[in-house]
């Protein structure tokens, strides 16, 4: 099926089609959310299980109060990050038109309204709440450019191209259902940034399986083994550089030549896919410093290395 354009995507998502678009994170697998047999489909392109709950994006903050309940905390984090890579985990408003397969039967609703121009002309388009994960098959490497969608999910999944995504890296999500905002999910947006706005450091979740189940799982694979915070090679190892490379490595994609983390985190993605797919035994990431963005391609790479 291949590329289509903006408004053909906004058709199909109107007759309750699945459509990979581009957003300034990654590429998400978008469904009209308030349809079952649409958001169904996106369960099964993914091979995703289904206690696993999808997040909805909109694309005005007028559509907030239908889907959810947003406290004055959650107003300020909408006004200060939105659009933007910032998801807010809220309870679901008591006329919520969200089908519950979105939420995995919970109470909450994970919201955001991304930034990428194409993504807001569809969501224009389509006026509709679209459930998007990232477009790849469960547990496997995050797309960031329409060829890796092609990729990992097949000719079947209609893309539309918007170009390599600015961020490289999921949302940050944050948890407001309860007394302290929870941090279930690093992203460019760091806990400081958050703080900053409500006032309060994100705590990290206390039962992250019943709060983020999409966290416990598998994650971020590249099919090859991944070690980390490596220097030297051991074996035919395709390596990760951040800053200048050791030398011996069979194969080296730099994520940053100066050390920059946000130009590593657009990358690193897009790296895991190229050595994964480079005829190597292995590969190996040089150590990522734990601050900023920082904290976020830590997190990613920490459970690719784990999911294996
Ligand atoms: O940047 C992104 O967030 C991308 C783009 C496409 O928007 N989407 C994305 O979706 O990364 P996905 O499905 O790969 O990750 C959604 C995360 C999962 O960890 C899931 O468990 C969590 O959000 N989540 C969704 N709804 C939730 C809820 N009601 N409560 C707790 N966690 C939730
Ligand atoms: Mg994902």
């Amino acid at each position: 099926m291949g590329i289509i354009s903006p408004t053909e995507a906004a058709e199909r998502l109107r007759r309750g089609e699945v459509v990979a678009i581009p957003t300034e994170t990654v590429y998400g697998l978008a469904a009209d959310a308030t349809l079952g047999p649409a958001v169904r489909r996106i369960f099964a392109a993914k091979g995703r299980p289904d206690f696993n709950p999808l997040i909805s994006h909109i694309g005005a903050i007028g559509q907030l109060d239908e889907l959810a309940i947003a406290d004055a905390r959650a107003r300020a984090l909408a006004a200060a990050f939105w659009p933007g890579p910032l998801t807010l985990v809220l309870p679901r408003s008591p006329a919520c038109p969200v089908v519950p397969e979105v939420s995995a039967g919970l109470p909450s609703l994970a919201i955001r309204m991304p930034g990428h121009p194409v993504a807001q002309e569809i969501l224009h388009q389509v006026a509709k709440p679209l459930a998007a994960p990232s477009a790849n098959r469960s547990g496997h490497v995050s797309p960031t450019c329409a060829a890796h969608v092609l990729e990992s999910l097949g000719p079947s999944i209609p893309v539309v191209d918007g170009g390599s995504c600015r961020l490289g890296l999921e949302s940050t999500v944050i948890g407001l259902t309860g007394p302290d905002a929870v941090l279930l999910r690093a992203g460019s947006i760091t806990p400081d940034e958050i703080a900053a706005v409500i006032g309060a450091m994100p705590v990290p979740p206390q039962d992250a399986r019943l709060q983020s189940p999409g966290q416990m799982l598998k994650h971020y694979a590249p099919s090859l083994p991944l070690r980390l915070d490596a220097m030297a090679p051991r074996g035919r190892e395709g390596l990760l550089g951040f800053g200048p490379p050791p030398p011996g490595f069979a194969e080296v994609f730099s994520l940053s030549d100066t050390g920059d983390l946000v130009e590593a985190a657009a990358r690193l993605y897009a790296g895991l896919h190229a050595l994964d797919h480079a005829g190597l035994e292995g590969i190996a990431a040089m150590p990522i410093p734990h601050q900023g963005i920082g904290i976020a391609i830590n997190d990613r790479l920490t459970r690719a290395a784990r999911g294996r």
